[in-house]
């Protein structure tokens, strides 16, 4: 059996369709006419995944899907909309649905759709425990995110957990890299252990010789005491070094060796220390380039490269970011003691586009910025930062900025540019659709499709 999946709709033909087609694919599957009905039902059984319409008698489907995760946070739903309220669709997104589909839609995008799913929740459910450490000990509540990249990195961080081996998480500055180091940890049979970080970047090689290893009474002027390396208090857990590759290279021998024969001697010490420790290593930069300039050795290099995590940035996991404005909002809000404001669908418009060359951690102080300016009416594009403001680009500019650039998606660039074609195009013709595909020359059925695929309703 692949899943338990609940159907809810009104429409008996859809309810027969998606019952026989979703059983065939080894689903198990029920159906329900009414949300009141789903609702009692889930009391007393568990669903991995509800599919549910958007439209219901009675309770709508918004309402519907609060009341769910009010019985069961765990159950994923999939809301079904129809045909030209996309806009809705997105409201349900931000209510905590996980995906949705447009009617009509074929039974091979809803079955991609549950499968994804259930991947999500199997990796989830197992780092739910970790969560829950992470929080506790660690002070980071949630790895956020549904595209295809984050879920792929869940499942990294589930299945290299448990392993011993050596971790290489590379990723531009603010994706999560901590996050998610912090994450293998505690979520390893070393979790009751230490986690120790340190950071290279700037340190020259003795100081970082000394946080490292530790050194010896009198090992050098200043050193009064015997004092323990980062290495010493890891030992029985993990340690995370940060900016590995700003490791002066006659320092990498010596790393080299710990990690090799998991020994070594404090600075001005003759005593073989050893130690049980995971290493974690995270970089900013292309290891195997600096290896190739020599600057990084690559003997070295292949020892932290056992297991390599690459963590995309965020523009290129847009998708990621409608839950992550929400988390963000509810995290800061309950900081401020405030009620959950709401936002305006511009403001999330214009925080999908944008570049976030700092990531992760941009958008996180964006929003917090940006609850601080909410007014009554919750968060619009006004209560945002003056330099995103700026950056929604005029009609009739390319609003791509191609300056720091030596790599573009290009799928994601092409999406940008159509979606600003059609948004000129919509100011020409004041909003008529007919007009609109004049002026593109274009099929309106065409401009039609392409609207919905680009979320633009
Ligand atoms: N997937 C995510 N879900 C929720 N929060 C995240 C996620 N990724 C990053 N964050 C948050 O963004 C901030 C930056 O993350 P983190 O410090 O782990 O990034 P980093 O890659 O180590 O950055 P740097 O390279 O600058 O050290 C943190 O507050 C973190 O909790
Ligand atoms: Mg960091």
């Amino acid at each position: 059996m692949k899943g338990r999946v609940l159907v809810v709709d009104d429409e008996k033909l859809m309810r027969v369709s998606l019952e026989k087609q979703l059983k065939k694919e080894g689903f198990f599957v029920r159906c329900m006419k009414t949300a009141g009905e789903a609702l009692n039902h889930i009391k007393n059984e568990d669903y991995d995944v509800i599919v549910s319409d958007l439209r219901l008698p009675g309770l709508d489907g918004i309402e519907f899907l609060k009341e769910i995760k009010g019985v069961s946070q765990k159950t994923i739903v999939i809301i079904m909309t129809a045909y030209g309220t996309v806009e809705s669709a997105v409201t349900a997104m931000r209510e905590g649905a996980f995906d949705y589909v447009c009617k009509p839609f074929s039974t091979d995008e809803l079955i991609i759709k549950l499968e994804r799913a259930l991947n999500y929740k199997k990796a989830t459910s197992e780092i739910i425990r970790l969560r829950s450490e992470i929080q506790e000990h660690y002070g980071h509540d949630n790895i956020i995110g549904t595209s295809e990249a984050m879920m792929k990195i869940l499942d990294t961080i589930k299945t290299i957990s448990d392993r011993e081996t050596t971790v290489l998480i590379q990723g531009e500055s603010g994706t999560g890299k901590e996050l998610i180091a912090g994450a293998i940890h505690y979520n390893s049979s070393r979790e009751n252990g230490p986690f120790i970080k340190l950071s290279c970047a700037a340190l020259n090689k003795e100081i970082l010789e000394s946080e490292l290893f530790g050194h010896e009474k009198g090992a050098f002027t200043g050193a009064i005491k015997t004092r323990k390396g980062r290495f010493e208090l890891a030992d029985g857990g993990s340690m995370f070094l940060d900016d590995v590759d700003d490791i002066p290279i006659e320092m990498q021998v010596k790393l080299l060796r710990v990690l090799q024969e998991r020994e070594f001697e404090r600075v001005g010490g003759e005593e073989t220390i050893s130690i049980d420790v995971r290493l974690i290593c995270a970089t900013k930069k292309d290891l195997a380039n600096l290896v190739k300039q020599g600057k990084f050795r690559e003997d070295l290099y292949y020892r932290l490269n056992v297991v390599a995590m690459k963590i995309p940035p965020l523009r290129e996991r847009r998708e990621d970011i409608p839950l992550m404005i929400n988390y963000f909002i509810k995290k800061y809000s309950e900081h401020l003691r405030v009620s959950k404001p709401d936002i305006s669908q511009e403001a999330i418009d214009l925080l999908m586009k944008y570049n976030w060359q700092g990531n992760v951690r941009e958008l996180e102080n964006v929003v917090e910025h940006a609850l601080v300016f909410s007014s009554a009416n919750g968060i619009d594009v006004q209560s945002l930062p003056e330099h995103l403001r700026r950056f929604e680009s005029k009609p009739g500019e390319i609003p791509l900025d191609l300056k720091d650039k030596d790599k573009i998606d290009y799928q994601d660039a092409i999406a940008e540019f159509e979606k600003s074609l059609i948004k000129w195009a919509h100011k020409r013709a004041n909003g008529n659709q007919v007009h609109m595909a004049e002026i593109l020359g274009i099929p309106r059925t065409t401009l039609r499709n392409k609207m919905l695929k680009l979320n633009l309703s």
